[in-house]
């Protein structure tokens, strides 16, 4: 690719130049000459800005700062205005900081439930992850603090992330691992894309030219500015002649001084060099141009928002009896050390120092002043008395009208840095539960975890259950608004709860060995899977009740050049107000190329008063019914009948209908190497292939031989034309073949 003649950084010399590329510090740029250092810092749900010690997994104290629901929970509001919400507030966060540049958002693809940060991550499926991070994007960007969509790509899982493949065919990386990174590039231009650790078909993100420059850059459109993650780069020289910006963190005189010497040894071009530090360059001075000084950050104001998007994010997994809402009078006892020890992020680089943190079992009593309630442990995430934490639970359970009892992962057991080798809670909840559901009929399960955690093995017992992943730090004031019915929850799963670890897609890949991981269930991942083997889960994908009823009519759907316009319904049903995420999945039963069953093409959410009802139209652009043809590697549209399912989840399907879809035209060359059949499908190759053969005597080779009883034609059609070269009888030469490939190749 020309590489830009003139650039901005003409004036300084190479040394000046390399002196760019490699951070200053641990979360600084370089300041060279007129050009301005700029400072960086993590993290997707909350500003970790480190002023003494540094380091990139969350070990040294951060300045204090709002933590906002990580995107696990984040994702589960299905909500691009709350996340815009969200961008933006940490962005006068950042600008208050002095920070440019916020390291996030995180929108690797939820592979398997065991990656130690999938909490840290939107969704197992493409679509939903991109329209979140785009919508963090913009909403950060919107007030001069730029982004860093991470991590560019398919790191997903924790185990050898710095050394291991992520081995992926065509199909699967365009259509679920990329997928996500190319909507946010489009539709939100985020200012920089960080690296990788991992190699990509065992080349290193940091050093992959195919995709730092070709995918990115030449096919997307990026205009910033590509960082490594932090120690992601191996060898400098290579990853700048491959589209690598900025190697963080700094300094490393040794890089420098080898890109130095292969500049001057014409081992790597001078442009390169010049380009590279030309956007490290502009990326300096629009954030010096977008900082806006004075900024005085409304921290109470902030938490509020970090309050409402937790409430959202609560999905209402079980309801039985309409349990919940809670009435705020009665002996209620609250039950499990989460209650009073809020789980509500995980470690490593994201982890936010909150500027408060509320406390379920507090703001529980504040909402029910009236009621008689008591608080017991249960059980311990460190050293304890099993048996007696038990029995004072359950005894108080007994007492009760209605126990409360909370759940889930401890912060030891899920963090960036390593996966988990299962993915069920640990056997004293269980058995706390068993024991608690024995004498309470009436109890509420409130889960706090980062990655899905198993249900089908006693929490799905109860006759309620609240997911609420984690909700940052105001977690505990919006489940309590949830219990009791302040807020209508309207959280849905971005990921779907496996009845058992074994049914997982990547049960038999992950996470690789001897530094290669296969992506060996390629495009069905997560619903995709379960869909594809018809399996049961315990929780679908996009499942999640509501303390209302809606009902779906009036479905219409019609097809055009730009895509598909779908138009429903909804009617909210019930007694009060409520908030629906409606979901649009496509499927082409009659494809002829693997599929999954169904996919999200869209979403929206409505929110309706008790009996309102509104028609809401999602349109669906042609692009995204595309599939990646990797026989022109392309994107193309297959024509056919598309089915079009509206759900309240990708197995609560309330309405479908029909489309057609005219395809793409897409051109195939014939070759050599095309098969008999593709050359007989060919309106004019295939004629003339057909009467050469018959003038040999091969007659028509669409009959089976009688007496051999064979299917001639069957056992002919995959094998390649150019086979038949070295068979004399056929009477095709190498002249005859080529000139009918070429005759229908013009067209
Ligand atoms: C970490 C993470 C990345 C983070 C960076 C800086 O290792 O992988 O997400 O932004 O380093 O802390």
């Amino acid at each position: 690719m020309a590489i830009q003649e003139t650039t901005e950084v003409d004036g300084l010399s190479v040394p000046e130049q390399v002196s760019l590329t490699t951070g200053a510090g641990f979360w600084q740029t370089v300041e060279a000459g007129d050009i301005p250092s700029i400072t960086m810092a993590d993290g997707p749900h909350g500003l970790r800005k480190q002023t003494a010690a540094t380091d990139n997994l969350g070990i040294s104290k951060s300045e204090p700062a709002t933590c906002f629901p990580p995107a696990v929970g984040l994702g589960q509001t299905w909500d691009h205005s709350l996340a815009q919400r969200v961008g933006a507030a940490l962005a006068e966060e950042a600008q208050a900081a002095d920070v440019s540049l916020v390291l996030g958002p995180g929108i690797n693809i939820k592979r398997d439930p065991r990656c130690g940060r999938n909490f840290e991550y939107f969704s197992e499926d493409p679509l939903l992850s991109g329209a979140m991070g785009s919508a963090w994007v913009q909403g950060l960007q919107s007030r001069g603090v730029g982004a860093s969509l991470k991590h560019f790509a398919l790191n997903n899982q924790e185990h050898d992330r710095m050394r291991i493949s992520s081995d992926v065919d065509d199909r699967t990386m365009r259509e679920i691992y990329l997928r996500a990174f190319e909507q946010v590039v489009r539709d939100a231009q985020p200012w920089t894309v960080m690296c990788s650790y991992n190699r990509v078909n065992g080349v290193h993100a940091a050093q992959n030219h195919w995709l730092l420059t070709e995918v990115l850059r030449d096919e997307w459109g990026f205009e910033g500015a590509v960082v490594s993650d932090w120690g992601a780069v191996v060898d400098k020289v290579a990853s700048i002649a491959a589209g690598l910006d900025l190697q963080m963190p700094g300094p490393d005189r040794d890089a420098d001084a080898a890109v130095t010497a292969a500049v001057e040894r014409s081992e790597l071009d001078a442009a390169a060099l010049a380009r590279t530090a030309t956007r490290i360059t502009e990326l300096a001075r629009r954030a010096a141009q977008a900082k806006r000084a004075g900024v005085r950050v409304n921290f109470n104001a902030h938490h509020s928002l970090a309050r409402e998007a937790a409430a959202a994010a609560v999905v209402l997994l079980k309801n039985e009896r309409a349990l919940l809402p809670l009435r705020p009078t009665g002996a209620i006892a609250v039950i499990g050390e989460f209650a009073t020890e809020p789980r509500y992020q995980a470690g490593g680089s994201s982890h936010v120092n909150p500027t408060r943190v509320d406390v379920a079992l507090d703001e529980i009593r504040a909402q029910a002043p009236r009621a008689q309630i008591t608080f017991s442990a249960g059980f311990s995430t460190r050293a304890g008395d099993a048996e007696a934490l038990r029995a004072e639970a359950v005894r108080h359970a007994r007492d009760a009208d209605t126990a409360v009892v909370f759940l889930g992962l401890s912060a030891a057991q899920e963090s960036e840095g390593f996966d988990r080798d299962h993915i069920d809670l640990p056997a004293d909840q269980l058995e706390l539960l068993r024991a608690v559901l024995e004498v309470q009929p009436d109890t509420v399960v409130v889960l706090s975890h980062g990655g899905v955690v198993r249900l089908s093995n006693g929490v799905v017992s109860a006759p309620a259950v609240l997911d609420g992943a984690l909700l940052g730090q105001a977690g505990g004031g919006a489940i309590a608004d949830v219990l009791f019915g302040h807020v209508n929850p309207s959280g849905r799963l971005t990921e779907s709860v496996p009845e058992r670890i074994e049914d997982v897609p990547a049960w038999l890949s992950f996470p690789g060995e001897r530094g290669s991981v296969r992506y060996a269930e390629g495009l069905h991942v997560g619903y995709r899977w379960y869909d594809a083997r018809d399996m049961s889960v315990t929780f679908p994908f996009g499942h999640g009740l509501s303390y209302t009823t809606f009902d779906y009519s009036d479905l219409a759907v019609a097809a055009d050049d730009e895509g598909i316009t779908v138009t429903v319904t909804v009617t909210n049903s019930g007694g009060r107000a409520g908030r629906e995420v409606v979901q649009i999945y496509t499927a082409l039963p009659e494809s002829e190329i693997t599929r999954a069953v169904r996919e999200l093409k869209g979403f929206t959410a409505v929110h309706l008063a008790a009996g309102e009802r509104r028609t809401v139209e999602i349109r669906i652009a042609r692009r995204e019914i595309a599939t990646w043809d990797t026989r022109v590697d392309a994107w193309s549209v297959e024509g056919g009948t598309y089915d079009v399912h509206v759900g309240a989840s990708s197995r609560d399907i309330r309405l479908s209908a029909s489309v057609k879809v005219d395809g793409d035209d897409v051109f195939v060359p014939l070759t050599l190497e095309s098969s008999f059949a593709e050359v007989a499908a060919h309106p004019m190759a295939g004629p003339a292939i057909e009467a050469k053969l018959k003038e040999a005597g091969l007659g028509d080779t669409s009959s089976g031989s009688d007496e051999l009883g064979m299917d001639v034609a069957k056992m002919a059609a995959s094998i390649p034309l150019g086979r038949y070269l070295g068979q004399g009888t056929t009477g095709m030469t190498r002249e005859f073949i080529e000139a009918v490939l070429a005759k229908a190749n013009r067209g």
